[in-house]
């Protein structure tokens, strides 16, 4: 279904298969996931969306949570896709994967309670951050949350490490925006407001943030 070309979820250089691993070394994952799915929260009845969902951990992880809440994971890569309803099935986890962007669903405006999105917003070109933001902040009801996890600004030795590592792998164009301050300035955006504080953690792999946001 994609009809365009995207970074695939371990970058240019390594298969997806090897992506869970990459991520336990390289991120510190069994940190900030548990504190991102805090921040999700999912409620029963609640309707949420994962964007750029990779191989599931988190959408399936949403959803063990809470078998009450919808949880629709989207990513454009049917291979990575396939590994996340294996893991789903073998987990016996209900979780609605669907193949393609954020702009081939067919979603109504709105209609989303929880809306996140981790370690998708760093590898892609720099219009595409904005319209992936926007495309986002546009399905959220109001009053509903953002969730980001992702490589944002760098300094110091973080951003000596993210160079080393995730623009070896993702490319400098798309991710350097995000070491910039990129990230910080979209979430900016006046249909938003802080509903936490933004966290962040030191990785392997640079600086991983945590951004909430609750939609006016
Ligand atoms: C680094 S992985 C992150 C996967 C998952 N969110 C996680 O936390 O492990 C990035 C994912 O974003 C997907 N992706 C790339 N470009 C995208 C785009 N324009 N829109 C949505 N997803 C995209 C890739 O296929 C990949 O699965």
């Amino acid at each position: 279904m994609a009809d365009r070309d995207f970074t695939p979820a371990a970058g240019k250089l390594a298969g997806v298969g090897s992506y869970d691993a990459l991520i336990r070394l390289f991120t510190r994952e069994n940190r900030w996931r548990p504190q991102l799915i805090g921040r999700i929260d999912p409620r029963p009845g609640q309707r949420l969306l994962e964007v750029g969902c990779g191989t599931g951990t988190l959408a399936i992880a949403a959803k063990s949570l809470c078998f009450e809440a919808e949880v629709i994971a989207i990513d454009p890569d049917p291979q990575v896709l396939a590994i996340a309803r294996n893991k789903a099935a073998e987990q016996g986890v209900e979780v609605d994967f669907r193949e393609g962007f954020l702009d081939q669903q067919s979603f109504e405006a709105a209609s989303f309670d929880t809306i996140y999105c981790s370690l998708v917003l760093h590898q892609v070109p720099p219009e595409t951050k904005t319209e992936l933001i926007d495309g986002m902040i546009a399905l959220l009801k109001p009053g509903g949350a953002l969730q980001i996890a992702d490589y944002a600004k760098q300094s110091g030795l973080m951003r000596g490490l993210f160079r080393l590592t995730v623009q070896m792998t993702d490319g400098v164009a798309d991710t350097q925006p995000n070491a910039d301050g990129r990230l910080e300035e979209l979430l900016r955006d006046e249909r938003l407001q802080i509903s936490q504080p933004d966290g962040s953690l030191a990785t392997p792999s640079g600086r991983i943030s945590l951004f909430s946001r609750t939609r006016k």
